[in-house]
């Protein structure tokens, strides 16, 4: 297929499942256990409706907007997601080339198939790359990483908190199972996240972060994996720049809230963190229309991250895909800000939306 005959995000995963071969499709694809957290995420969007507002020009709309300081031309950047060169040779370089052209965030996985090194030789000069970290259980190692992203020129630092233990990914688990039976009970391992469980600290703490500051003065640290709006409170209090509202898209605790929904939580409960637009909240998971984005923002969020999109994108497609991917987003967003009576992301607000089936 051309990617001309790709109309919405959802088709890069159809037609994706077709072009990957069956271990990297149930790599990027699985959630832990039932798969709950996984398919509410995106139906979670599906309960909340919107109370448009008529006769508001809507001639012009502008979805440009700031991501920790950078230009972004939509409210979306790339959530950092590990081993993309399962689906094809290029791996993240494919998403910098993409993000370059159309002027998006990317935030690199720690565990991603090309290193940091590759991606920041590979970008355009003035593109900006933020770096996703899992906290070594070794902290000199981690000091030595975090030190690494900085002297590289790291746009920010993504530290992944939800991650202390690798969730159970049934399907995955249970496909490698058929693939290779254990021979005399030997256990089976999941090949392209092993590497991960040995590196991922299960002893993180709120002081982390000002211990990460301090040996990153100047760059963001944004805490990455937040599931209950106290934590938001918490990460604000120890001196984190931003927070990301996640369940790993579905892949670390089953029935984990849905990001959306602890972002309705955080509205209700602490509405002064979400007005404080110098901290800012994004959040990802199962998000795949312009509708959920502008959801999203109506609710706080300054912008929001998309994983699978862009690796099933950039798999089929190489960075054409995900000029696509930007391209069809944009689109949506602006269609949708237009029918909602909207101009700028900055008019987008609670009163928007209704909540109640949520
Ligand atoms: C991820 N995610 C992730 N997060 C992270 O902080 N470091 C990582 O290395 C990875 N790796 C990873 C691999 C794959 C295959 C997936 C699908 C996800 C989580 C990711 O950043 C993000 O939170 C979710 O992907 C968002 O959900 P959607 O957009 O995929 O539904």
């Amino acid at each position: 297929f051309g990617v001309d005959s790709i109309v919405t995000l959802d088709d890069f995963e159809k037609y994706a499942k077709d072009v990957l071969n069956i271990r990297a499709w149930e790599y990027f694809s699985t959630g832990a256990e039932t798969e709950t957290a996984l398919i509410n995420n995106k139906t979670a969007y599906d309960r909340i409706f919107f109370r448009p507002r008529v006769m508001v020009d809507v001639t012009y709309v502008d979805t440009h907007t700031q991501i920790l300081g950078v230009d972004s031309p939509i409210p979306v950047y790339v959530s950092p997601t590990a081993s993309n060169a399962l689906g094809q040779p290029l791996g993240e370089i494919a998403v910098t080339r993409g993000a370059a052209s159309t002027g998006i965030l990317q935030i690199l996985s720690h565990v991603a198939s090309k290193s940091l090194d590759e991606v920041m030789s590979e970008k355009q000069d003035k593109q900006k790359v933020g770096w996703q970290l899992y906290m070594n259980q070794d902290r000199s190692k981690a000091e030595e990483e975090i030190k690494h992203a900085v002297e590289l020129g790291a746009q920010s630092i993504w530290l992944t908190v939800d991650t202390t233990v690798l969730g159970r990914r049934i399907r995955q688990m249970q496909g490698e199972a058929e693939r290779n039976p254990a021979p005399n009970g030997k256990p089976l391992t999941q090949p392209a996240t092993n590497i991960l469980s040995q590196r991922h600290a299960s002893n993180l703490t709120w002081k982390d972060i000002a211990w990460i500051k301090s040996l990153a003065p100047g760059i963001p640290v944004v805490v990455k994996g937040v599931g209950a709006w106290e934590d938001v409170v918490l990460a604000k209090e120890n001196g984190a720049d931003a927070v990301v509202l996640s369940n790993h898209g579905g892949r670390q605790l089953d029935f984990a809230h849905a990001p959306i929904q602890t972002l309705y939580e955080l509205h209700k409960n602490s509405p002064d963190i979400l007005k404080d637009r110098s901290f800012q909240v994004f959040v990802d998971g199962g998000i795949r229309r312009g509708t959920d984005v502008l959801k999203a923002l109506c609710l706080g969020a300054s912008a929001v991250g998309l994983g699978r999109p862009f690796i099933y994108a950039a798999t089929g497609w190489g960075s054409d895909g995900v000029e696509k991917a930007v391209q069809i987003m944009r689109k949506e967003l602006e269609v949708s800000m237009r029918l909602l009576g909207v101009t700028k992301l900055d008019q987008l607000r609670p009163e928007l939306l209704d909540c109640s089936k949520l």
